[in-house]
């Protein structure tokens, strides 16, 4: 009879750490870290204002290890010169001796017209080394219309970055190479809007015209499903194969998401680290020389 109680606690147990969180609020998960009065978190969306006092920016509550993160952004429209969205996860960063891992995208805001398309760009940092910036022209759809759904998907095998359930990225899992994975730190969902005229347009030629404030960009329908972090304990129990994420059909891209990536690459990828040659002088990272899915 103990014994049968005690296994009944240690399956609860099992089951609460590796809960999954499906259909997370902005809500309930959410908390605004950065200009207060630029945060508009509802239920099911969001607002981050950028204007000419303060900027904003919102964090998740939980913390998780591998998991599928999904929103729905429209971006700021009109001239939205230098103006930079971000939506990410991060583990904590420290100011000393950093060794956070972050898995990113970013919106950099241009003019309007003239072909000058908004800039997305993705970057992937561990144990406080980033160095791996792709970027893409967003002028296959315009991004400042209507609600578009972007995807991080983070699990043992690889990390994946999708727009309308589009792959456009994949960082594989290479550690039997030597090259390091995130698999141990806890991170959470950020995102911000924030003035970035020193650099983000045109090297910082261009500034932030606030004629056109406030900046806002719109968020719908966030979705997490993760293995959330509840104290040490959970890198193993995140890592343990009995989680969906680590399920087969999770192991690999499909032919199908493997030939819209491709295409979506040939014509919008504008810098990938892995061919800067200049950057690197000859001796790139070791994962540019490795199948990238
Ligand atoms: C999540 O939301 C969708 C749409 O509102 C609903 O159909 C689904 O049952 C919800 N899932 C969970 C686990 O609450
Ligand atoms: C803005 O658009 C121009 C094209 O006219 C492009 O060269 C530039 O990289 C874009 N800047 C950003 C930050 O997206
Ligand atoms: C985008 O997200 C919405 C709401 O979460 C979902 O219903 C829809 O299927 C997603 N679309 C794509 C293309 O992933
Ligand atoms: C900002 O935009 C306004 C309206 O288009 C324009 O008159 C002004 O010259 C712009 N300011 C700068 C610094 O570009
Ligand atoms: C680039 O590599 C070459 C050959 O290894 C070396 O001679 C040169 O100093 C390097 N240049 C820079 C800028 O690191």
């Amino acid at each position: 009879m103990a014994t049968a109680k005690v296994l009944f606690l240690a399956l609860i147990s099992l089951v609460a750490l590796q809960q999954v969180l499906v259909n997370a609020t902005f809500a309930s998960n959410m908390k605004c870290t950065w200009g207060k009065d630029n945060c508009l978190i509802n239920d099911d969306s969001a607002k981050l204002i950028l204007n000419k006092w303060s900027g904003a920016s919102i964090q998740g509550i939980n913390q998780f290890i591998y998991g599928y993160i999904d929103m729905r952004i429209k971006l700021v429209s009109g001239n939205a010169a230098a103006v930079v969205t971000t939506y990410y996860t991060s583990s904590e960063m420290k100011e000393v001796n950093d060794y956070h891992d972050e898995i990113d995208f970013e919106f950099l805001g241009n003019e309007t017209g003239n072909g000058n398309y908004y800039t997305l760009h993705t970057n992937i940092f561990v144990n406080g080394v980033g160095n791996k910036e792709e970027q893409f022209r967003m002028s296959w759809y315009d991004p400042t219309t209507d609600y578009h759904n972007y995807t991080i998907f983070w699990n043992p095998y690889m990390v994946v970055w999708s727009v309308d359930g589009a792959v456009i990225r994949v960082f594989k899992n290479y550690e039997d190479q030597g090259i390091p994975f995130p698999k141990y730190k806890p991170q959470r969902v950020y995102s911000s809007i924030w003035n970035a005229d020193d650099w983000a347009c045109q090297g910082g030629k261009i500034k932030t015209n606030y004629t056109y404030q406030p900046f806002v960009a719109n968020y719908l329908s966030y979705q997490e499903k993760s293995c959330l972090y509840a104290g040490p304990k959970s890198v193993q129990t995140c890592n343990d194969p009995s989680n969906w994420f680590f399920n087969s059909q999770y192991k690999q891209l499909t032919q199908t998401q493997i030939d819209t990536m491709k295409s979506i690459r040939n014509k919008y990828l504008v810098y990938n680290y892995c061919t800067d040659t200049k950057r690197f002088n000859g001796s790139f990272p070791a994962e540019c020389s490795l199948p990238m899915y």
